[in-house]
């Protein structure tokens, strides 16, 4: 199969596991480019024992010879990023302009919309999103208003950066002031730091669309690296309760400045169950002694924030929805979990209800708060399989619990991740698996 490129995204509410399979594949690809979300991701790696939780750098910077590129649609923390690649580079890894390219076009997450965030949410109390705190709606809102944003660029212009800041902040601190009461920023500070983040990485910006769609013309593989999953997308997630950006495969073109046919093979994402961080419908939840097991077993704790994930049953019918949606020409499952007691059964829901009728496919207007699921209940294994590498090594009953779930789903489970380990990993129906 003559594989150009690769699409890694997520197909359910975030955490399915996304940063191990693109460390997988990331090695045979020349570029790993980020296009979505920002400081509110959290993708782990595992190699050999040694974790890294990446945020916002791509995880193709843990491979030699990958170029990582941060895409103009990302929602950029300069002063997280900063102390990501310094914490990469104190523990070996090489992170310089050869191999991180910054978007001069990517807009900046500034302190004021990180305090926007938290105070927007607090005002919203009882009807707030959940949001990670880390400035992303108020970023991305900016960028709609057009006039009180900033992008990456900006920073390598100081004297016009500063006066236009000077603007900015003097709109934010009426705002802030007027409505929460919120000490006033010191502009000419806040310029002066971020001047010097624009100095510190000054060499690795630059307009990577041009680089992309260079490396497509030259045939040089490209991996989009999804943040987030699709329920969370700003248009077809689960609204309002979702992120600010557009993190489906559909986000790619415009997030990276690549045109639609780059996007490539995609492979979607998805836990062997679902979980959900933050508030929002989740149909499936099982706030009981089973989402209790799951998330002692799958470790349901946020890389970001470190909140307790709401844990369910696997909802084949959002899923098939996300799957469309993002063209996914396969699955990777992960987190497939063994030898839980408090679980006889692993449920699959395969339809909704919603005022007495059946309903097999999502729609995004559905009041999905309000619709009770159709399940089918599949034997659970207790069986370790963790040290499993081909389909076959995998207990009777898992092996079925897969099968069924591509039957639902329509397409092929490429991968099956049955542990954190890099070679934890079995390469099923992965059109990939000889990928050089
Ligand atoms: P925000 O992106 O910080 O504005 O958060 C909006 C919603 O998206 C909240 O429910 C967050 O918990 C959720 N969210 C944002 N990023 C992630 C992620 O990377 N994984 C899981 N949930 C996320």
């Amino acid at each position: 199969m003559d594989v150009k490129n690769v699409t890694v995204v997520g197909l359910q509410w975030g955490d399915e596991g996304k940063g191990k399979v693109v460390d997988a594949l990331g090695r045979t690809c020349r570029y790993v480019a980020r296009y979505c979300g920002g400081a509110n991701a959290g993708h782990s790696v595992d190699v050999q024992g040694e974790k890294f939780a990446l945020h916002l750098i791509p995880c193709g910077i843990l491979h030699e010879n990958v170029v990582n590129v941060v895409g103009n649609g990302v929602a950029f923390d300069p002063a997280v990023a900063w102390e990501e690649i310094e914490g990469l580079r104190q523990r070996g890894v090489k992170v310089d302009s050869t191999n991180l390219k910054l978007s001069a076009c990517a807009h900046v997450v500034m302190p004021y919309h990180k305090l926007q965030d938290s105070l927007n949410e607090q005002m919203l109390g009882g009807a707030k999103i959940g949001t990670t705190n880390r400035g992303i709606g108020p970023c991305y809102a900016d960028k709609a208003c057009r006039s009180t944003a900033v992008r990456l660029g900006d920073l390598l212009r100081p004297d016009e950066f500063r006066t236009r800041l000077r603007g900015i902040v003097e709109t934010k601190n009426r705002m802030l002031s007027a409505m929460h009461d919120a000490t006033p920023f010191d502009a000419d500070k806040m310029a002066d730091e971020y001047i010097e983040f624009g100095k510190r990485m000054s060499s690795m910006i630059c307009d990577t669309g041009s680089l992309l769609r260079k490396a497509c013309a030259n045939g040089e593989r490209i991996l989009f690296e999804g943040g987030q999953g699709a329920m969370l997308d700003v248009d077809h997630g689960t609204y309002p309760f979702v992120t600010s950006s557009s993190v489906t495969a559909c986000g790619i073109p415009s997030g990276a400045g690549v045109p639609p046919k780059a996007v490539g093979h995609v492979i979607g994402v998805a836990k062997s169950y679902a979980s959900r961080v933050g508030q929002g419908p989740f149909p499936t939840e099982q706030d009981n002694e089973f989402g209790d097991a799951i998330r002692r077993r799958g470790k349901e704790f946020g890389t970001t924030t470190g909140r307790p994930r709401r844990c369910g049953w696997f909802d084949a019918v959002a899923l098939r929805y996300a799957a469309d949606l993002c063209g996914a020409d396969e699955i990777a499952l992960t987190v497939l979990m063994d030898g839980e007691e408090q679980i006889d059964a692993f449920r699959i829901c395969t339809a909704y209800e919603f005022e007495g009728r059946r309903i097999d496919e999502y729609d995004p207007s559905l009041p999905l708060d309000k619709v009770s699921c159709v399940y089918e209940d599949w034997p659970a294994w207790k069986a370790p399989i963790g040290t499993a590498r081909k389909f076959d090594d995998l207990p009777p009953e898992a092996q079925a619990y897969i099968t069924r779930i591509e039957q639902l789903l329509g397409r092929p489970i490429g991968v099956i991740s049955v542990g954190p380990p890099r070679e934890a990993t079995i390469m099923h129906h992965c059109a990939l698996k000889d990928l050089k």
